[in-house]
Order: structure tokens, then C-alpha cells, then sequence
């Protein structure tokens, strides 16, 4: 029974997996990037940027560059280098839909 709850719950996941999931970005943000860069208000100081205040594509495109080496930070490259684009869209959507107002 366990194993069938399992195997809906991934099916369902994966049903919807084509738009981002806040819910997954936000798990992965809480876990991670949360450490330097703070979740919902600013991290505690330079050298780490806000990303809150950033939009879907621009955290798209950095994360991608990231991930492909062609911009340069010996930190979010091995970070970065560990999401698959599912996360990027993930982690971008959630940060994206952050706003400092809410906090
Ligand atoms: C160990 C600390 C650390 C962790 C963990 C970390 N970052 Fe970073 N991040 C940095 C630093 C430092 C920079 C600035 C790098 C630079 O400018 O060279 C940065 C830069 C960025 C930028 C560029 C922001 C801009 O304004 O251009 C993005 C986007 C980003 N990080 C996303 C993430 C995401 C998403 C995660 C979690 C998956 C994450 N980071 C985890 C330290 C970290």
C-alpha cells in the first residue's frame, strides 16, 4: 500500500513537472542557498547577493551559466553544477515569487 501511495505521489509529481514547483524550488532554497544567500530577506552581508529582488529569467540564466562554467564563481559553480533544470526552474520560480513586502 505504502509502495502504491509512493508510486501515485511521483506520478503525480512528475504529471506536473512541466511548470515549476514552488513548493520543490523552495525546498531546495531552504536547504541550500538559503545558507548564504537568505531566504525571504537579505543575507547578512556582502559577498552574497539578494536573489529575491531578482526575476524568473534572470536566475534562470545565472544559474544556467553557473552550471555551464561560462560565469565564473568557484562557489556557485559546484553549486550550481548539482541542479538539474528542473531545479533551476524551481529555485527561480520560488525566488521569484518572494517579494520583500512579504516577508
Ligand atoms: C556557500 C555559499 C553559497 C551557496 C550555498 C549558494 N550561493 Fe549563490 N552565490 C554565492 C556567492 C559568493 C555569489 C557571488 C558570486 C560572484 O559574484 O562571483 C553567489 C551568486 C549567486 C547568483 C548571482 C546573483 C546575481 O545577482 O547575479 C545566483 C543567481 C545564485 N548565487 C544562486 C544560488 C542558488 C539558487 C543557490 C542554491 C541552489 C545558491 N546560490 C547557493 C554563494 C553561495
Amino acid at each position: 500500500m505504502k509502495r502504491l501511495v509512493l508510486f501515485l505521489a511521483a506520478f503525480l509529481l512528475s504529471e506536473s513537472s512541466y511548470a515549476a514547483n514552488l513548493f520543490a524550488g523552495q525546498a531546495k532554497v531552504e536547504a541550500v542557498c538559503s545558507q548564504c544567500h537568505g531566504l525571504k530577506k537579505s543575507s547578512a552581508d556582502a559577498p552574497f547577493p539578494r536573489l529575491f529582488e531578482r526575476d524568473f529569467a534572470y536566475l534562470q540564466m545565472a544559474l544556467q551559466q553557473y552550471r555551464d562554467k561560462t560565469r565564473k564563481s568557484d562557489i556557485m559553480n559546484a553549486v550550481a553544477g548539482l541542479l538539474s533544470d528542473e531545479d533551476i526552474d524551481n529555485i527561480a520560480a520560488y525566488y521569484d515569487n518572494i517579494h520583500p513586502a512579504s516577508k
